[in-house]
This record gives C-alpha cells, structure tokens and sequence, in this order.
C-alpha cells in the first residue's frame, strides 16, 4: 500500500459518505466491523456517526450502552426515528445521538426496533425514512456506518436507500460467494428503484484464518469474482478482537498492538482512500467479469 500514502489528509467530501454494513448471512462480523473501522477512522480525524440498526442492538451494548439504564436514562433509539410522524428539524436530529466513550457518536438501538418494520409497511414513504433523517446530520460527519440485521428486511433496504457505499463483510468459507450474489441484488434493486448512487465500496474479508488451506482457495476466487472490489486488507482472527467487545471496548482501544488493532487501522486508511476515489488496487487486473466467470465457480 506504498502508493496509498498521507491519509490523514485525504479529503473525502464536506457532506458525511454514508456506508452501510450488509451481509444477510449471520455472524461474519458486520456488528465488530461496524465498531472497530468506526473507532479506527476516528483515531484518522476523521468525524463518525454509528448507527446501530440492527434490533439486537449488538453495536448499543459493543458501546456499552443500554438505553434506560444508568447512565444512559435519556438515551434516545432508532425505533423513534422510524416511528417519528413528523421530519424533524437539525436540532430535533441531534436529540438521538448519543456520545460514546470510544470518541465514535452513536444512533443507540434497543429491542424496540424489531416492531418498526410492521408499522413501517402501513407507510408509503417505508423504504426511505432513514435516508430523510440522515440529510440535516451529513454536514456534521465525515463518514457515517450503519449496522445492519442479518436479513435484507425493511430495516436493511432504509439503510441501503440512504447510503453512498455497501460495505460487505465476508468469512472466507465454501458459501461466502453465495451471500454476495443476494447482496448484489438487493442493491441493484434499491439502484433502480429508490437510490441509482448506491455503488459497493468494497467486500472484506473477516475472521481470517491464514493457516487454513481452505481459507486461501476462497480468497483467491474471492479475487477472481470481484477484482479490485476485493479489499487488500484482511480481518484476521484475532482473540483481542473478539474479548474487546465483551470489554465495552474496540479492539484498538483493548489492545492496540494486536493483529487485530492493526488490521482494522488499515481497513480503516483503505477505506478513506476508497471513499476518495484514489485506492490503488493490486487486485486491479485480475479481475474477470461476471459474465466470463459464473458466480461460485472454483469454490
Ligand atoms: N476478527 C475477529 N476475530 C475473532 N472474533 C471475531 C472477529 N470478528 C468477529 N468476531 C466474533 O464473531 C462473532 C460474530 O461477530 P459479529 O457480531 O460482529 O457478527 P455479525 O455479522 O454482526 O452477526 P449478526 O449477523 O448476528 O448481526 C462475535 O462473537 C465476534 O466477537
Ligand atoms: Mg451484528
């Protein structure tokens, strides 16, 4: 990554790039992705905004956060927004972020959230919620996350119809291709139909075991499928990253020496560059069209 120099630096744009974490299969690492790229794109300067979108409210308590409970009383949730007949106005926005002690702000879920898409099917403006929210809040964030559940629900197409980017986490494994195709789909479908800016940021794997022959074989046709989307950098497995969130902590702030820690500084540098259009990719001309090669061939 030589060529991918001064980050810090690097100008993404004065309105926050909104980036949506999204994989339908469970468990990849979109909740510990969320937090830990959050945390590290701080430690860059740059200005982030979270938004636990997901009613597990896994991000909420990574944070340490529990709405309702001491000190977190006022703690506002996601679930309002939805449920908010009117659109509110930049201070009424600023009434749900909560401060964490990571340095990240947070859109906080809880439970709650799991009853808002029955009420959000009655709506006529259902997909598009979220995105109307989120205008007034840009100016204040260089870049904003949304966690998203495990499931391309209504929750997860509100996320995908305000972002710029799809961020898509993967573990490398036989089926890893298979989610990325759904993925694909829904996001060609929210183009169409509600937000043509959508565009994949890039699709990162997680959970790396390097020492597994298997592990190697996916990231290569992972390569061959998606070329320069691919990111260069790798999640490994990492027990600090995983004890980190048990800790009400980020990996980074857990442990900043670990495999971890640097890993998702880099994804976090990869990112910026992505976002700013000026990542140069190695993966570049390997990359075959969909067309030459079917989806999930050689895995
Ligand atoms: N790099 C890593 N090294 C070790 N453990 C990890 C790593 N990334 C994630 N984990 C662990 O894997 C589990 C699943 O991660 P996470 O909750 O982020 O997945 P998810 O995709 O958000 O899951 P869900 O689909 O249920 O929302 C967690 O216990 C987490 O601590
Ligand atoms: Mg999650």
């Amino acid at each position: 990554m030589e060529k991918n120099q001064n980050l810090e630096n690097q100008e993404i744009q004065r309105a926050a790039k909104i980036i949506t974490i999204a994989n339908q299969k469970g468990g990849v690492g979109k909740t510990t992705t969320t937090m830990n790229l959050g945390v590290a794109l701080t430690r860059l300067n740059k200005r982030v905004l979270l938004i636990d979108g997901d009613p597990q409210a896994n991000l909420t308590s990574y944070l340490g956060i529990t709405p309702g409970e001491h000190p977190y009383e006022s703690v506002h949730t996601l679930d309002e927004i939805y449920l908010s007949k009117r659109p509110l106005d930049a201070e009424g926005r600023l009434f749900f972020i909560t401060k964490s002690a990571s340095g990240v702000d947070l859109i906080a879920a809880d439970k709650a959230l799991s009853g808002v898409e029955y009420y959000l099917f009655t709506r006529a403006d259902r997909e598009v919620v979220l995105a109307r929210f989120l205008e007034a809040l840009k100016q204040d964030y260089d870049l904003i996350l949304i966690d998203t559940p495990p499931s391309l629900n209504l929750l997860t197409l509100n996320a995908l119809c305000a972002s710029d980017y799809v961020l898509i986490p993967v573990q490398p494994e036989f089926f890893s291709l298979e989610g990325i195709v759904k993925i694909k789909e829904s996001i060609e479908d929210v183009r169409l139909r509600w937000n043509p800016n959508l565009s994949i940021i890039g699709v990162l794997p997680t959970q790396l075991s390097s020492r597994r022959k298997l592990t190697h074989e996916v990231i290569r046709a992972l390569q061959m499928e998606l070329g320069e989307k691919l990111f260069e950098t790798k999640i490994h497995d990492n027990a600090a990253v995983a004890e980190s969130s048990g800790h009400a902590q980020s990996v980074i702030e857990y442990d900043r020496t670990s495999r971890g820690a640097q890993d998702y500084m880099a994804a976090a540098k990869e990112l910026i560059l992505r976002c700013s259009g000026k990542f140069v990719s190695q993966y570049s001309e390997t990359t075959l069209s969909s067309q030459e090669t079917p989806l999930c061939q050689n895995i």
